[in-house]
């Protein structure tokens, strides 16, 4: 590394890259430099304006500029000149045919080719499917002459953030994840050594994060697996929520009591709608096609898929039960992001629910506190400004995500609004006593 503090240079400032250069400038000891291709993005991020909703993240980010550590721009040239690491941390959507669509990896790679030297590490963050850290190395070393190629190393660093508390995630991780030769992981662990020790400011150092590393593919792999028992522990709940309620067992009793057994934990185990986002599904289904690029079938994997959707589907299945016709009916729908926390809607469960609920005939609204525009095909939604007025005329409201505001809501008030009385609480998180004392009824899932 050079004399002075090492300079870091972050490719790609969507969330990952944005949370990745701000927690390290603010962590100190190194220069951050945020690369991005969109002009506007790099320019808001600079000016401290974050592109999207993240709590904490737009007072984190404009603090950590002030310091003078951290500088955005779209300026490969500034931002990777003597860069001694660089982390990739570029976009990989599903592309039409469900696998991951490298196309940004392989640019951001062809970017920094030419300003690799002698001990540059190139540190992945980006969800790449298994055996790409290969992929990378070979597309940098056929991007130079072969004459005078420096040595540079490539580094897998899986990221386990979470929308909504990316960066508490960031500083107090469980462990951290690095795969790669031995000279290159050092050269990483050493950047994250404060977190390692907790040794800043608010640091917990009762609690140790674990430094785990692995081989290049491993940790790969590690970030798909991660995600997909995650998802499996969620679809595992909700698929002995159905049985529940065929036999008459309550699932809010159920699973907590599996959960206090240390060897299965309590996290991730709450019925409901299912899971959505932009991580589980993709990764889940990227992990699959991986198996079957090797004759191999991953059935639980698939199934952990397939009793999401099911959930989806059964939440309509129920309101049928429940009004018996769809058509012509009013339902107010409470909480359109994938989860509370983020204005994500990407593979969120009330969009798929709300398509199904169009298709049936059946009129909406729907209000969440942070989602304010819907896509182009759910243009017939009513957006409300509030519970209550989404409530009105309502014959059934469905909760589809726990906001912690809607726990506060007066039931009185949705019940004076609505028309019916139905109240089918998708997260399990109202109180039923309280909402049933309005005269409501409430039904939720696995009970
Ligand atoms: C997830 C992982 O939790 C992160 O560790 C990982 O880094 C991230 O994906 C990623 O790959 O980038 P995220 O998608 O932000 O993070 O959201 P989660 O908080 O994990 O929630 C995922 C979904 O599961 C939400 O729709 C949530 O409502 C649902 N969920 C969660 C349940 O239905 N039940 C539960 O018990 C827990």
């Amino acid at each position: 590394m050079s004399m002075s503090e090492p300079k870091i240079a972050v490719i790609g400032t969507g969330y990952v890259g944005a949370i990745t250069s701000t927690c390290f400038a603010w962590l100190g000891g190194v220069e951050v430099w945020g690369l991005d291709t969109d002009p506007g993005r790099a320019g808001q991020l600079a000016m401290g304006q974050v592109p999207f909703y993240e709590p904490g993240l737009p007072e984190f980010l404009a603090e950590t500029i002030a310091t003078g550590r951290l500088t955005f721009t779209v300026s490969p040239h500034e931002a990777l000149t003597d860069a001694d690491v660089v982390f990739l941390c570029v976009g990989t959507p599903s592309g039409a045919d469900g696998n991951p669509d490298l196309s940004q990896v392989e640019s951001a790679a062809r970017t920094l080719a030419p300003f690799l030297r002698d001990g540059t590490v190139v540190v992945n963050k980006s969800t790449v499917p298994v055996g790409s850290g290969n992929w990378v190395r070979t597309l940098l070393e056929d991007s130079l002459p072969r004459a005078d190629r420096p040595a540079f190393q490539v580094v897998s660093n899986p990221e386990f953030l979470r929308e909504g508390t990316a960066i508490d995630d960031f500083l107090f991780p469980d462990r951290v994840v690095l795969g790669g030769d031995e000279s290159g992981l050092r050269r990483v662990a050493e950047l994250y050594r404060p977190i390692l020790e907790q040794a800043f400011e608010g640091g917990r150092p009762e609690r140790l994060p674990e430094l785990i590393t692995t081989g290049l593919t491993s940790a790969e792999m590690t970030k798909y697996a991660a995600n997909a028992f995650l998802a499996m522990k969620i679809s595992f709940a909700n698929e002995i929520a159905g049985l529940c309620e065929l036999v008459g067992a309550d699932a809010r009793e159920v699973l907590p009591a599996i959960g206090a057994d240390r060897r299965v934990g309590r996290p991730f185990l709450s019925p409901g709608l299912g899971w959505g986002g932009s991580c589980f599904g993709k990764d889940v289904s990227a992990l699959v096609a991986t198996g079957l690029e090797y004759g191999y079938t991953s059935g639980l994997l698939s199934a952990t898929v397939e009793v999401n959707l099911a959930q989806r589907a059964a939440v309509i299945r129920r309101l049928q039960r429940e009004l018996r016709v769809l058509k012509g009916r009013r339902i107010a729908v409470l909480g359109l992001a994938f989860k509370p926390g983020t204005d994500d809607l990407r593979d969120a469960p009330a969009l798929d629910i709300i398509r199904r609920l169009l298709a049936a005939g059946a009129g909406v609204a729907a209000y969440d506190p942070v989602v304010k525009t819907l896509p182009p095909d759910l243009s017939a939604v009513r957006l409300a400004a509030d519970v209550a007025e989404a409530a009105d005329q309502a014959d059934a409201v469905l909760l589809a995500t726990e906001w912690p505001e809607f726990q506060d809501v007066d039931p009185s008030a949705v019940a004076a609004a609505m028309k019916g009385d139905l109240v089918l609480d998708g997260r399990n998180v109202l109180d039923p006593h309280a909402w049933a004392s309005a005269g409501l009824r409430v039904v939720g899932v696995g009970w």
